[in-house]
């Protein structure tokens, strides 16, 4: 009997995944533990997402939203624990990502992070800059506004400076300037925690993304999961707009 993720392996693969890793405060709470705790839990269960895809599966990029522009918005304990286990989760987990072919990028403001903390994603980018295996893009003080305005700016500017015709703008001009440029759209979003909504993240990129939404909190996530996800995934029929051919 093959199993589920040989039945999967035999489809089409979604080739980016991405991944709103919600509901580590409510996991927390419903066992009466900090929210802090929450997210240590929760990044174990991203370690696990990461070692199963790479290992096992074998897709080529996935998105982990880690942190948003508007998480600054939470109380300082909060914020700073989670850019220390951030800090720690990149520096403990860079030995593994180089052994096992990951590439890390980050999608996001790097310049407004602890320095620290900016240290160890310059050192990860560039220590698996060479790896092909699985692409692990870190959406970090990430916010989809905040990217696409990001690259206006940057039309804007070199129409200003006479080197952009402006009637030559066209969609991939600004798919070009955001953090993914090198990323093809996510195939896939799942969202945990139960909440249906993106909360700013890959807007752009969406446009014609399949959702999975699911109640499961984030640090109860498990491959088995995704797995199921994906065989859902392989059911729906992606149109693009077009009607599909049916031989008339
Ligand atoms: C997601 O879990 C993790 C981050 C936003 C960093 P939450 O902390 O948002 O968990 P809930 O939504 O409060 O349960
Ligand atoms: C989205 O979750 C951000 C991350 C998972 C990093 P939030 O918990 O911040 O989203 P809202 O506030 O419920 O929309
Ligand atoms: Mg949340």
């Amino acid at each position: 009997m093959p199993t589920l993720i040989d039945r999967i392996k035999e489809r089409e693969l979604p080739r980016h995944v991405a991944v709103i890793m919600d509901g580590n405060g409510r996991w927390a709470k419903a066992r009466e533990l900090s929210r802090t705790a929450g997210h240590q839990v929760g990044s174990q269960a991203a370690e696990r997402l990461i070692r199963f895809i790479g290992r096992k599966l074998g897709l080529d990029y996935l998105t982990l939203f880690a942190f948003s522009t508007e998480n600054w918005g939470r109380p300082v304990v909060e914020v700073d624990f989670l850019m220390d286990l951030l800090d720690r989760f990149i520096c403990e987990k860079l030995a593994e990502f180089k052994q096992e072919g990951v590439r890390v990028v980050v999608s996001g403001e790097i310049a407004g992070l602890q320095p620290a903390l900016q240290r160890a994603v310059v050192r990860a980018i560039e220590e698996t800059a060479e790896n092909d295996r699985l692409v692990l893009n870190i959406a970090l003080n990430y916010g989809s506004r905040q990217e696409i305005v990001r690259a206006c700016r940057e039309i804007a500017r070199a129409a200003v400076a006479g080197k952009l015709n402006p009637d030559t703008i066209e969609p991939d001009t600004i798919t070009r300037l955001l953090y993914t440029a090198e990323i093809p759209d996510p195939d896939l979003i799942i969202r945990t925690g139960g909440e249906m909504r993106l909360s700013n993240f890959l807007l752009w990129q969406s446009a014609y993304t399949e959702f999975h939404f699911t109640p499961t909190l984030w640090p109860d996530f498990t491959p088995a999961e995704l797995l199921r996800a994906i065989s859902v995934y392989q059911e729906r029929e992606r149109r693009f707009g077009a009607v599909k051919e049916s031989g008339e």
